[in-house]
């Protein structure tokens, strides 16, 4: 069997060939479609071997299957990685990743500027289940961070590029605060993706993704990710992740001493996944592997595509103000510059003069972009979030989180660039007739 795995090779070339296994059963040169519930145990003593521990082979596809594999093994690689674990959409990747490390009475303080459904996960289900969340401004200063954090604290969660406000984080500082306190960084990743940003390299631990979105590029399935590295020292803090001190099955070695910096993955895979169930089918980890070969040659059209959407609504009168690093005199651009050499993700979001009727008329006119919520499309998408997204929100807290009346959130697809345009500039002069 010959696997694909080098490192020293392009990305271009590994988002095609990473964790695929060359050869297969068939001849068949695509990774197959491994449609099986279970897996032949090939006599009494190797089943029990398998669900022990003391054979690697798949049991049940809840917890393993090889379609899946291959794709966790091609993420694990694009973001560097040493395991990925995949699960039916972003939200589980996130409420798994974090009931890894986490339960009743701990807290995870996240930066304040998130995707909306990510505050609501936190805010309501996981609250629910007893954890606690404080939010903190990312360019708070440090003596602010640490009031946030106490004993019963497990982790900094934050994202690359929050939307639909684009304020990129400063990856790097947030991880520097994190490991003062011994603390793991889990860094949402979705809108930068690892062609953009490799949250890994600027110091984050543990990173999350909607696959849903540009991974698997077409709007077609959803999926997540959940990429760890090898930096953290599981082994340093006893008291602080006793799940992770506690035997692996009837080995009697706890996950740190049998696993390592594997630790965290293993226990995710192997407890957390397995017993929540949040799998991905291995048609949704087929049509991920199918987008990923494609994303570097997406990411840059989508790049390409937002910077001149964002120069010609930089001329728009009725345009108030935008917000992408790109955009003239953008607060982020230093950070994004630093951070995101190759561009700060396709979505940017705008504020149109005028308000809710402008916005209102600006939905209704479009016939190119499409009205939904979802980004990361080969599609480009555009929606009015505070009547949506942050539909829930009071005036007074959308405001406060710069939703304003008249914001649009519009998620630059791949479509020719000039239509694009053609699109907005007739639906804004109709907002505004
Ligand atoms: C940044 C971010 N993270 C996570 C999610 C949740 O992903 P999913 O819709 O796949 O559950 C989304 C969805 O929009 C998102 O934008």
């Amino acid at each position: 069997m010959t696997r694909n795995d080098d490192a020293t090779r392009g990305f271009e070339t590994r988002q095609i060939h990473s964790g695929a296994d060359a050869t297969h059963e068939q001849g068949s040169r695509i990774t197959p479609i491994h449609q099986t519930a279970g897996y032949l145990f090939d006599s009494f003593d190797e089943g029990s071997d398998r669900f022990q521990g003391r054979s690697a082979r798949l049991v049940y596809s809840r917890a393993g299957n090889p379609t899946n594999q291959v794709a966790e093994r091609r993420l694990a690689d694009l973001e560097g990685g040493i395991d990925a674990i995949l699960t039916g959409s972003g939200q589980a990747a996130i409420f798994s990743a974090l009931l890894g490390l986490a339960g009743a009475g701990d807290t995870i303080v996240a930066t304040s500027s998130l995707y909306e459904g990510t505050k609501q996960l936190f805010r309501n289900s996981l609250t629910r289940q007893g954890l606690t969340f404080r939010f903190v401004p990312q360019d708070a200063d440090d003596a602010t961070w640490d009031a946030a954090i106490d004993d019963r604290t497990k982790a900094i969660y934050t994202e690359t590029i929050p939307n639909p406000k684009i304020d990129v984080v400063d990856i790097p500082r947030i991880a520097g605060i994190a490991h003062r306190h011994g603390l793991p960084l889990v860094v949402d990743s979705t809108v930068s993706t690892p062609f953009l940003q490799r949250p890994l390299e600027h110091g984050a631990d543990v990173v999350v993704h909607s696959t849903s979105k540009w991974l698997s590029g077409h709007g077609a399935v959803l999926g997540g990710a959940i990429i760890a590295g090898s930096a953290f020292d599981w082994s340093a803090h006893p008291e602080r992740y006793p799940h992770l001190h506690a035997p692996f099955r009837a080995s009697g070695e706890t996950y740190v001493e049998k696993f390592g910096a594997r630790a965290y993955p293993t226990f995710l895979r192997s407890v957390v996944v397995n017993d929540y169930g949040p799998t991905l089918s291995a048609q949704s980890a087929w049509l991920l592997l199918l987008g990923l070969e494609t994303l570097s040659l997406r990411m840059e059209r989508h790049i390409a595509n937002t910077e001149a959407i964002v120069r010609w609504l930089a001329e728009q009168p009725n345009v108030r103000s935008i917000d992408h690093p790109s955009a003239p005199g953008n607060r982020y651009a230093e950070v994004a510059a630093r951070l995101l050499p190759r561009g700060a993700g396709s979505v940017v979001s705008f504020d149109l003069a005028g308000g809710y009727e402008s916005a209102r008329r600006f939905i209704d006119s479009l016939e190119l972009v499409s009205p939904m919520t979802h980004i990361g499309d080969v599609r480009s998408l555009a929606i009015h979030t505070g009547s949506t997204i942050h539909g829930r929100l009071t005036e007074e807290e959308r405001l406060s989180i710069g939703i304003t009346p008249g914001l649009i959130r519009l998620s630059v697809g791949l479509e020719t660039v000039d239509d694009i345009i053609a699109d907005l500039d007739r639906a804004i002069r109709v907002a505004h007739a």
